[in-house]
């Protein structure tokens, strides 16, 4: 069975052909991916209404480059998978008008996926996948949330962010120090020249004895810094930019671990953009092996948005048998949408 997979709820057209075949994993055969961080760059942030537009613009011409990648046509397509929330509602609602269109157009069934569901599986596309059950961390631009993961769509929450999330302090933080959009991954190479212990910075919640998380302190607490510093600040920027994500990766860390210790599993899978911090994945790593848990993350191109985690959510569902794909192409979206309102146990 081939599912093509269309994702476009925030910044990142992204197309995508997996084929499932038997009882083994769904296999990636070609994906293609634009993002519009060029376009919303001169806003400091996405304005909905350009992204929207864009989409409309990539989505077929990408599509038609992963067919010619995998040397397969629209006439291969089984089902046709796409992001139906959470995310922008106009961002959305172009992969689903187009997935529906195609599906119609074809006489084959379309599938609405969720985007963190997407984050989650996507380390099943790597050569070292997971197997179940696991805690996941999910680390994203708006989301920051612990699961207990048993199996596909058996996903449990145990914490979450109460206000920002973990990619937004570093987007936050990164904006006051006059970095551009977004800014998680530019903090993250100016971290690398500075001294994680040059400011002392807050680390919300993080002896609260629950998992959840809160990073608008952290941001309060920034600004400030950089306020004091004045003159000084562009001298001290790697060292603020180091201490920075030296708070943020000390509560993920923290907070994982705790995960593992109240779950007693012995895995920990790592999703989303924010899960592709060099910072965070030596340290995870190292205290990990020290406890002897196994560290999973999605390859590195894998971590931010793209088509190829929405094509093999959307298989691994299916070959799960928990849903069916539709006929019924009367398509709607989930700006805002809990996974784990996905549970099915
Ligand atoms: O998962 P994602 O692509 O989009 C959402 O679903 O939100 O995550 C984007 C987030 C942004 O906040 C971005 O700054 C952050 O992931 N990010 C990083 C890094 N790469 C991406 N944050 C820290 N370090 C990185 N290397
Ligand atoms: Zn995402």
């Amino acid at each position: 069975m081939f599912v093509l997979g269309i994702e476009s709820s925030c910044d990142e057209t992204g197309v995508a052909l997996v084929e499932t075949a038997g009882g083994g994993l769904p296999r990636l055969l070609a994906h293609a991916l634009h993002s519009q961080i060029a376009m919303h760059q001169d806003y400091g942030g996405v304005v909905p209404e350009l992204a929207s537009r864009d989409h409309i613009r990539r989505v077929l011409p990408l599509a038609r480059a992963v067919f010619d990648e995998a040397g397969r046509t629209l006439a291969d397509v089984d089902v046709v998978a796409y992001t139906r929330g959470p995310g922008l509602a106009g961002a959305l609602l172009v992969g689903a008008g187009v997935a529906c269109a195609l599906g119609a157009a074809l006489s084959k069934p379309v599938l609405g996926i969720h985007h963190l569901e997407g984050h989650l599986l996507s380390p099943f596309l790597s050569a070292d996948a997971p197997a179940f059950p696991f805690v996941a961390l999910l680390v994203s631009g708006g989301h920051t949330q612990l699961m207990r993961v048993d199996g596909v769509g058996r996903y449990e929450l145990l914490g979450e962010t109460i206000d920002d999330a973990a990619g937004e302090a570093f987007d936050k933080s990164a904006k006051l120090m006059g970095l551009p959009y977004p800014g998680g991954p530019w903090l993250a190479k100016l971290a690398e020249g500075g001294d994680p212990a040059a400011f002392k910075l807050p680390r919300p919640l993080l002896h609260s004895g629950d998992l959840d998380f809160s990073f608008a302190g952290l941001k309060t607490a920034v600004l400030t810094q950089a306020r004091k510093l004045g003159d000084e600040l562009e001298t001290r920027k790697a060292d603020l930019a180091a201490s920075t994500q030296a708070a943020i990766v000390e509560v993920l860390l923290k907070k994982s671990l705790a995960a593992i210790e109240q779950t007693g599993l012995d895995r920990l899978v790592v999703a989303g953009g924010v899960g592709a911090n060099r910072s965070l994945r030596q340290q995870l790593n190292a205290a990990c092996s020290r406890k002897g848990v196994r560290v999973h993350y999605p390859e590195l191109h894998l971590c931010t948005d793209n088509g190829a985690m929405i094509a093999m959510a959307a298989a691994m569902r299916l070959q799960s048998g928990i849903e069916q794909a539709s006929e019924r192409y009367a398509f709607d979206v989930k700006p805002r949408w809990p996974l784990a309102s996905l549970a099915t146990s």
